[in-house]
């Protein structure tokens, strides 16, 4: 559904519902999100999960950031890691995680691991910004470094989401894909090709990934902003 809640790009109030108007309809449908993840991984949870999308401008930043937020709600300790390294946005979003340093800093030892991560105004929730954007953010996420360092979050985080390029555009989706323990695709209402979203489910399933289900976004139903089908 389009909604007031989103339309202003700069106004991060406005994106995160589930912060600022968390008995909305509109927060309630993360939480709907979440239930069904949940319910997906009652034999095996997912603990990691990436949100992509086909095409760019698809709601995924906005989607990861909320429902980061309503896996925090829940009190897990939660991680929201912005591996959108070529446009990154998640601090935008959360604008109190602002770092120059972030993930690159981390990946380039400036920085510790504890300095790197940014708590939100937001109880058990961290973000891991992306810092100074990389000249080859390809090679930074194939690095042994970088799959250690997921390791390592993992084993700390009851919920890592992560939020990424889109998969049509560059390779970094997939090669993240093939970490996670489950993966949520983002189609936007007329918008998403039916064609890339055949291609990115494919692609998904070459990098050996669990879909766990589509999101809906941008609908034009009245009740409900998202609609969200498991697999
Ligand atoms: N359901 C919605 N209704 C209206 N606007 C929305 C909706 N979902 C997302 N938007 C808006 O669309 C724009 C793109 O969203 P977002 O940045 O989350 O997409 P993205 O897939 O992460 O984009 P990119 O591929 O550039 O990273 C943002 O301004 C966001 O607030
Ligand atoms: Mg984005």
């Amino acid at each position: 559904m389009r909604s007031k809640h989103f339309r202003d790009k700069s106004a991060s109030k406005d994106k995160l519902v589930t912060k600022y108007e968390s008995q909305s309809a509109y927060a309630e449908s993360f939480r709907y999100i979440r239930a069904n993840i949940d319910f997906a991984g009652i034999d095996q949870e997912y603990k990691s999960i990436m949100i992509t999308s086909p095409d760019p401008d698809s709601g995924k930043s906005l989607i990861s950031a909320n429902l980061a937020i309503t896996y925090a709600a829940l009190e897990k300790k939660t991680l929201l890691i912005d591996l959108d390294l070529r446009k990154p946005t998640v601090h935008k979003i959360f604008p109190e995680c602002y770092s120059s340093y972030g993930l690159t800093g981390l990946l380039q030892d400036i920085v510790k691991v504890e300095e790197a991560i940014v708590s939100a105004n937001v109880p058990n929730l961290s973000v891991l910004p992306v810092g100074i954007v990389p000249t080859d953010p390809a090679a930074l996420i194939n690095s042994a470094k970088m799959t250690a360092l997921f390791n390592e979050l993992y084993a700390e985080y009851d919920r890592i989401i992560i939020d990424t390029p889109p998969i049509m555009a560059v390779s970094d989706a997939q090669t993240i894909a093939s970490w996670v323990d489950g993966t949520i695709l983002i189609i936007r209402n007329n918008y998403t090709k039916q064609d890339n979203a055949k291609k990115a489910l494919q692609k998904l399933e070459v990098a050996g990934t669990k879909v766990i289900g589509t999101i809906f976004n941008n609908t034009q139903m009245k009740m409900n902003a998202y609609y969200y089908g498991n697999k």
